[in-house]
């Protein structure tokens, strides 16, 4: 399949400006109340302690503000933030090298966190729990093991696939939050504070309209915000309006439930292939020239999200809603599940 504008992986064009937008109080991060409640509970008792946060981790789709989470909760606690992820570190002693390096109440970011092998997982284990790493000094005959301590810090971890996690690293964490695929209104607010930085006008039609087909990941709607803003300025004044975004984002073959030509294409094999399903996850990738994993990962969780996809023990199956929005007679007995 193609690549897709509305893929919530991080694509060359969001480099530039994700940094821009980033929110960088909690009071500007939208959404996520229930996270941001607790965080916030969290940081006024760690700093009125004068103690290092917990270690937390933070797991859902793309896009959806991990990583921006991390820099808030560094400016909120006003400590430093080291950044790292998983597959960046393949040794045990560069794990040890960068904890040693910590200042006290420091915070370690390991995006992709799941990717860490396990010698490199195993380091953080006393690390997190007591603030210690063991390290090997010499080699053959003469090695030995020394203990050093580590300055109190907040390791954060993130990361899109929460059951590749080992157990053992993840009862570590203190703070363990799913974070959510925004609703309409969320995204709405998100678009309109964007804007408001990009220096775009937007009107509150066209904002509902973009944050609709955003597929409920702000990254998803800051991206699409930028496309439909050059089609505003070329065509229609400069201002983005509901005329614009349906103009844009047909064009750029994003419908009006957020479907790209590759998620019409799961549903419509579903349902013209294997009658509406049950079809296995592997069969179902197999047809349209996708590995399963990729299908699983990065196509299922938003159609299964917002139902035109079921998932059950005998493979997926395609809902009323699939039908509906294929413009296909659906003529099933209501399903056992
Ligand atoms: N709650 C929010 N409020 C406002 N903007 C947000 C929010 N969450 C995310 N964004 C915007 O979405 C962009 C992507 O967010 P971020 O990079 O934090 O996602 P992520 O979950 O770390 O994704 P990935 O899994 O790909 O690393 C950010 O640049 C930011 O502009
Ligand atoms: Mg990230």
């Amino acid at each position: 399949m193609e690549r897709r504008l509305i893929s919530t992986q991080i694509t060359e064009e969001d480099i530039g400006n994700e940094n821009s937008l980033r929110p960088d109080s909690l009071d500007d991060y939208i959404g996520q109340e229930k996270i941001k409640r607790n965080l916030k509970v969290y940081i006024e008792a760690a700093k009125n302690r004068g103690d290092a946060l917990d270690h937390c981790l933070f797991y859902g789709p793309p896009g959806l503000g991990k990583t921006t989470l991390a820099g808030i909760i560094a400016n909120e606690m006003g400590v430093n933030l080291k950044v790292t992820s998983g597959p960046a570190i393949e040794k045990p002693g560069e794990m040890a090298a960068i904890l040693n390096n910590l200042s006290e109440g420091d915070i370690l970011f390991v995006d992709e966190i799941h990717r860490l092998n396990r010698q490199v997982e195993e380091v953080l284990y006393p690390a997190m729990e007591d603030y210690e790493i063991d390290i090997m000094i010499g080699k053959g005959a003469t090695a030995r093991s020394i203990r050093l301590q580590l300055p109190k810090f907040t390791l954060i971890g993130a990361t899109t696939r929460a059951g590749l996690l080992s157990a053992p690293l993840r009862d570590r964490f203190g703070v363990v939050s799913h974070m959510e695929f925004y609703t309409v209104a969320e995204l709405e607010k998100i678009i309109v504070r964007s804007a408001s930085v990009l220096e775009v006008d937007i009107d509150s039609e066209g904002a509902n309209e973009l944050a609709r087909r955003s597929r409920g990941t702000p990254r998803l709607a800051n991206r699409l915000l930028k496309r439909v803003r050059d089609f505003a300025q070329v065509k229609y004044n400069g201002v983005i309006t509901k005329d614009v975004c349906d103009y844009a984002l047909n064009l750029l073959d994003v419908d009006r439930a957020g479907l790209d030509k590759n998620d019409r294409l799961i549903l419509e094999t579903i349902i013209d292939k294997y009658d509406g399903g049950p079809v296995g996850l592997d069969t179902l990738a197999a047809s349209i020239g996708e590995d399963g994993s990729t299908l699983e990962d990065v196509y299922e969780p938003y159609l299964i999200q917002n139902g035109f996809i079921n998932r059950t023990p005998r493979g997926r199956v395609a809902s009323k809603l699939a039908y509906e929005i294929l413009e296909k007679d659906y003529n099933k007995q209501i399903e056992e599940n």
